[in-house]
């Protein structure tokens, strides 16, 4: 199905996706900070390459969208979706690499491990995933110290072993024994969705939210996490690299279960719309509010990249 957004969408995604990329191109070209030496510079070309390449920054949209429906504070919550982003791309710089994925063209550019080597490939994703941590644990992140706790903890949660790197772990075990539908489920959840509710979560944690309305942002996250794993699923399947900005047709070369390999697109485009009016449901009782978050959900699905 295809669904039109409108221009004031798009335009939000834009402003959002400048902000992050101006906040991330500071904190990359910092000096270095008290308590560090030198910051070698390849290494930080490498990081550069690796963040500043026109991703398309949904995650910190998510984080930004959800903190202004909660009336969070715009300075912290833009810091939150940075460190969030830095998580994201050292998670495609090592997806990327000869042992994982072995890709050579991530958004339309030569990966990190091409462009440089593979093991400053490695540094460089360390290195994101570290400063993730400093972005949101320095007093620059002006947020009540429970609030910042907790968005440590729960990145720390999102991004390791029960999150995204576990994830991973199961996806590439997922090559060799496939898995049963659950178990596609579950490792997506992991691999990709963990990251995308975090986002969700972070945003609502960053404007105060209740019990309530973090619970709900929270499952809103999980939805469209299943949903955008299920939307890269089938553009592996329908697009092209040139659309794309990374290879296609790599799932089946690779024997990757996914829920398009098991049921076919039709049927995983069923379920995708499910996921997308599910998503929207959660979102009911903000009312109009959060009519951008609702159709970041139909993006997500509707995306051509
Ligand atoms: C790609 O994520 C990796 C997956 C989790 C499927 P995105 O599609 O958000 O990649 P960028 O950041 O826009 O390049
Ligand atoms: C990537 O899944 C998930 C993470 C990077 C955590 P994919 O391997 O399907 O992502 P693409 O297709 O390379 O972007
Ligand atoms: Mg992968
Ligand atoms: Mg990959
Ligand atoms: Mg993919």
């Amino acid at each position: 199905m295809n669904r039109v957004h409108n221009d004031n969408f798009a335009a939000r995604l834009d402003a959002a996706a400048h902000k992050v990329a101006t906040l991330l191109a500071t904190l990359l070209s910092q000096s270095p900070l008290e308590g560090e030496t030198v910051r070698p510079k390849h290494l930080i070309l490498a990081m550069r390459h690796g963040v500043l390449n026109g991703g398309k920054r949904l995650r910190p949209f998510l984080v930004l969208e959800t903190a202004r429906l909660l009336d969070g504070p715009e300075d912290a919550a833009l810091r939150v979706a940075a460190a969030l982003e830095c998580i994201h791309c050292y998670s495609l710089i090592h997806d990327d690499l000869p042992a994982m994925d072995d890709d050579d063209l991530r958004r339309g550019q030569p990966t990190v491990h091409i462009a440089f080597d593979e093991a400053t490939a490695i540094l460089a994703g360390d290195a994101l995933l570290t400063l993730a941590f400093d972005i949101l644990s320095s007093p620059g992140t002006e947020l009540p110290d429970r609030a910042k706790l907790a968005l440590i903890n729960q990145l720390a949660r999102a991004s390791g072993v029960g999150g995204m790197v576990g994830g991973q772990a199961l996806d590439l075990h997922a090559e060799r024994v496939t898995p049963d539908e659950a178990g596609i489920v579950r490792l997506q959840a992991m691999k990709t969705g963990a990251l995308l509710r975090y986002a969700c979560a972070a945003g609502a944690i960053a404007g105060g939210a209740d019990a309530e309305a973090l619970a709900r942002m929270t499952r809103f996250g999980e939805i469209i996490g299943l949903a955008f794993q299920l939307a890269d699923d089938l553009l592996d399947v329908t697009s092209d690299a040139a659309t794309l900005g990374k290879a296609a047709g790599k799932d089946a070369g690779r024997g990757k279960a996914t829920l398009v390999s098991l049921h076919g697109i039709d049927a995983a485009r069923c379920r995708l719309d499910g996921l997308v009016e599910e998503a929207a449901l959660m979102l009911e009782p903000f009312g109009a509010r959060a009519a951008t978050l609702t159709e970041a959900a139909g993006f997500i699905a509707s995306r051509d990249r």
